[in-house]
């Protein structure tokens, strides 16, 4: 009778649990060192070792850091980056003069900003669109489009898009498809399987999760031409995360199933408790079933709708107040760390974000959501 253990296939949370698992055969260190080294030493016929020649392509914590990535979200391949910018840039580095670029009007600002910067300087040619409109997004491409770039659910109102629809119409015109799940990460949406050909994540938010490092990813469908180019531009930029970043980032991946689940719970929680306050215009927030967008939310948001909610005041003082008379949130910027964060939008977003200027943007942590409730409610009341 055969004895030899039987492979057991792992399902995506517990691979993520034991990411760094790791026994070294000499100390039996449980996990692994992280890899600093910025050059490799050649071999005896002057080849390099395993791939690995000079860090700014990527060294063994990098590469490992990257093939969890790719694991997690079921794609070919993954990269990481500096920072969510760094990636994001360098894929709007692939288009020419006279390609065409659509993204949604409200979506993550520095995403627009970089395509107007492009539009402006290169000759590529954007185009937003509402993504509240049923036949805008079929509207706004044509021939000459080369990307399509979307994000879901889209900050800072979370408007919810559906990817598989959005690839549909994306391949339609021949262009790719970069889905930002930065909000909405591979333990809820498998932005890939839906359609997309890139998806995007600043892994500054949930990957990372605990607001300790700046990093950005990108994974692939299909590792093919156009991915061979990101790869190019990443190196000769030199936008590679630093390995201990990637270490860390790991190290948070570990732990990314259940703070999201927990996010969620809370924020769901919170979004019921004040969806009727009379101290607030709206809440918004894809898990609640008023939301325009639950439907599709519940398609393809599988463990969790984020903790991400926003807030309608009654008025931009209000809104103010409360990101200043908050005890337990802390007024801050940035999203899907372990506390819970708070923020009046506008002024992050500036005098040119169509972003209503009553708006708060809540990221929910992992902390007693009675407490979140309870510091929310004592601001409204001090805001009179
Ligand atoms: C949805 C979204 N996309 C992209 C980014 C940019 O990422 P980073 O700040 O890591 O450069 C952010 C950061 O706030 C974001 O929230």
């Amino acid at each position: 009778m055969d004895r030899s253990p039987r492979q057991l296939k792992l399902a995506p949370a517990t691979r993520a649990a034991q990411a760094l698992r790791h026994i070294d055969e000499k100390t039996g260190a449980v996990t692994p060192a992280i890899e600093l080294s910025s050059t490799y030493a050649r071999d005896d016929q002057g080849e390099g070792r395993q791939d690995y020649i000079y860090a700014r392509s990527g060294g063994p914590t990098i590469k490992t850091t990257e093939a969890l990535l790719a694991d997690l979200d079921g794609g070919e391949d993954a990269m990481v980056f500096a920072s969510g910018m760094a990636a994001i840039v360098t894929v709007l580095e692939t288009l020419r003069a006279g390609d065409h670029v659509v993204a949604p009007n409200v979506m993550y600002h520095g995403v627009i900003n970089w395509l107007l910067h492009i539009e402006q300087t290169r000759g590529v040619k954007v185009t937003l669109f509402d993504a509240t409109m049923p036949a805008a997004l079929s509207d706004a491409v044509r021939a000459e489009t080369k990307l399509v770039w979307i994000e879901s659910p889209i900050n800072p109102n979370w408007d919810v898009i559906d990817i598989a629809e959005a690839a549909k119409i994306t391949h339609s015109v021949g262009a790719r498809l970069v889905v930002d799940s930065t909000v909405a990460p591979a333990c809820t949406t498998k932005a890939l399987s839906l359609g997309a050909d890139l998806v995007f994540q600043s892994a500054t938010k949930y990957l990372g999760g605990h607001s300790d490092i700046t990093a950005g990813v990108l994974t692939c469908a299909k590792a093919d031409e156009f991915w061979a180019e990101l790869q190019n531009i990443r190196t000769l930029t030199g936008n590679v995360m630093a390995a201990f970043e990637a270490w860390l980032l790991v190290r948070g991946i570990r732990t990314l199933f259940l703070r999201y689940e927990r996010a969620s719970s809370n924020a769901l929680r919170i979004a019921q408790h004040f969806e009727n306050h009379p101290k607030i215009d709206k809440v918004i927030y894809p898990g609640l079933p008023s939301h325009p967008g639950h439907a599709i939310a519940r398609k393809q948001m599988k463990n969790g709708f984020s903790g991400m909610i926003s807030l309608l005041m009654k008025n931009r003082q209000t809104a103010h107040d409360i990101s200043r008379f908050v005890q337990v949130f802390i007024n801050a910027t940035s999203l899907g760390g372990v506390e819970s964060l708070i923020e009046h939008r506008i002024k992050v977003e500036g005098p040119n974000s169509i972003v209503p200027d009553t708006l708060l943007r809540l990221s929910i942590g992992i902390e007693d959501a009675d407490d979140l409730i309870a510091d929310i409610e004592q601001a409204l009341e001090r805001a009179g």
